[in-house]
């Protein structure tokens, strides 16, 4: 690529339209400025990306703060507070996984939504926090876990409103757990320090050494590249962004944050047999 290419590449980029358009063709110019000489224009690439990251990122947070969202997740909620099938497998697993560690019983649900995993860990004798980037369903989690609990001293720093890139709220090496299921992926990756990246940083600080994360994200079948979408959820449920990693991001952003794969699989699942990685590791 010669530097008047990158040059104008770089002007219609900040121009494209819609969101995950720009982002998707600044993140491949990310990309061929690293493996290029032509790295004078990466600084600018980097500032752009992380404006429209933050953009993204507010997108996803009012799509989670919608009141018909929100509803809609309750109502759901009648199902999955009681897991069961697959769901109460991993959450055991995840249990299993803690023992075998020998990592203190503690866990945080990261992007927990109304908090219906962090309840199930609660009552299977573990100290149990959850985050989320929604203030109203933080509000139902409240709410949910007093009347699932029976415990009405909820103390207010179980549930936390906030974003997963910065978990300041814990201190390092806190937690023998940390769940993110179905959440990291609303976040754009472009390798490192993207926000994606800044994530699994967090949650390495705030791990005990032996300590487990456990993720699952949107995927592409083994061989394809990642990219950023908005994805349509039907008329009454809008569309949000997300993220599709390959099981080679995820390996690569696991291992290069100082986490061991313990066991890493990329497959079709659901309704919409769309690909999700799953990924178990342990901080080294
Ligand atoms: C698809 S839902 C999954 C909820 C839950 N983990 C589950 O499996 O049912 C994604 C959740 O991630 C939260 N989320 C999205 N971006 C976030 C961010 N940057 N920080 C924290 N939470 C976030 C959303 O508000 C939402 O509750």
């Amino acid at each position: 690529m010669n530097t008047s290419t990158i040059a104008d590449l770089l002007k219609n980029a900040k121009q494209a339209k819609p969101l995950e358009e720009r982002f998707n063709i600044l993140r491949q110019l990310l990309y061929d400025t690293e493996a290029d000489r032509y790295q004078d224009y990466e600084p600018g690439i980097r500032h752009e990306i992380k404006i429209v990251s933050n953009e993204i990122e507010t997108e996803v947070k009012k799509y989670y703060e919608q009141t018909k969202i929100v509803e809609g997740y309750l109502k759901m909620g009648e199902r999955v507070r009681a897991p069961s099938g697959w769901e109460v497998k991993n959450l055991n697993k995840l249990v299993q996984l803690i023992k075998e560690n020998n990592v203190t019983e503690s866990i945080l649900d990261v992007g927990c939504g109304y908090g219906h995993d962090v309840i199930w860990f609660e009552q299977h004798g573990f100290e149990a926090f959850g985050l989320d980037i929604s203030e109203p369903l933080i509000r139902k989690a409240r709410i949910l876990y007093e009347t699932d609990t029976g415990i009405t001293d909820n103390d207010i720093s179980r549930f936390i409103a906030g974003s997963m890139t910065d978990m300041h709220q814990f201190d390092d090496e806190s937690l023998g757990c940390v769940k993110m299921d179905a959440s990291l992926y609303h976040l754009p990756y472009y390798g490192k320090d993207s926000p994606v990246d800044l994530t699994i940083r967090e949650t390495h600080r705030i791990l005990e050494d032996g300590g487990v994360i456990y993720l699952r994200v949107h995927s592409v079948a083994d061989g394809e590249k990642g990219f950023m979408e908005l994805e349509q959820r039907g008329e009454d449920l809008n569309s949000r962004y997300g993220q599709n990693l390959t099981s080679e991001e995820v390996k690569y952003l696991l291992e290069s944050n100082g986490f061991e794969i313990i066991e890493q699989v990329n497959k079709r699942q659901g309704k919409r047999q769309r690909y999700w990685c799953s990924a178990y590791a342990r901080k080294i």
